[in-house]
């Protein structure tokens, strides 16, 4: 019995877990720059070798930290004035994705840490086939718009679904939820 529970333990991967918190150190935004690089330059050909751009100079950056310490998922905001905000560049590494709400939690910190900061309302321009998982987190779609030459939507993060979050340097954890 011991060695049958042991053998199908030994098949099913740990489950991950990852801290979504406000980058606090430079190795943290170095390598959330090295996966925006990875994801939207070499995976999504969106740029060419640098997707840096004048809203890095403001923006804060938010990374998805592993227990290894391992920066597996980033996004970054910014604030636009009249206390609208805007998230971008939301990028999980590939093995990271679909496992653990990565992407759904930094989502959570952005528009939570935003809405300590004062924002009144949050935007973001959400690729096409990410649509249909921004709507299922409460997002709804303004308006569709090209955007480097891809179909984008204009879409707002609906409050009720997105409290302030006053401590996001320390953030939270997400793991799988194993049924
Ligand atoms: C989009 C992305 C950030 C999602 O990250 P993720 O960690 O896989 O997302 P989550 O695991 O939190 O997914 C949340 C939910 O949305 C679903 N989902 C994830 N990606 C989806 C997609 N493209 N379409 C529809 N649903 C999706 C998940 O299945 C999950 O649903 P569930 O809660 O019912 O299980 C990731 O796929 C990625 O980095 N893609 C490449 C870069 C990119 O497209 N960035 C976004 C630009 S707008």
């Amino acid at each position: 019995m011991t060695a049958v529970t042991d053998t199908v333990a030994d098949t099913i991967a740990a489950p991950l877990t990852a801290r979504i918190k406000l980058a606090t150190t430079s190795a943290e935004r170095d390598a959330a720059r090295a996966l925006r690089r990875q994801v939207f330059c070499v995976e999504q050909g969106l740029f060419g070798g640098d997707d840096t751009d004048t809203i890095d100079r403001t923006a804060l950056t938010l990374v998805a930290v592993d227990g290894d310490g391992a920066v597996i998922g980033t996004v970054r905001i910014h604030h636009a004035g009249d206390n609208v905000w805007w998230g971008s560049r939301l990028a999980v590494a590939r093995p990271a994705r679909r496992q653990a709400a990565v992407g759904s939690g930094l989502i959570k910190l952005a528009v939570g840490a935003a809405r300590a900061l004062g924002c009144t309302t949050f935007m973001a321009h959400v690729q096409q086939q990410n649509v249909a998982m921004f709507a299922q987190l409460h997002w709804q779609a303004l308006a569709e718009i090209a955007l480097h030459g891809r179909p984008h939507s204009l879409m707002r993060a609906d409050f009720a679904a997105y409290p302030p979050i006053r401590d996001a340097d320390q953030g939270f954890v997400c793991t799988r939820s194993v049924a």
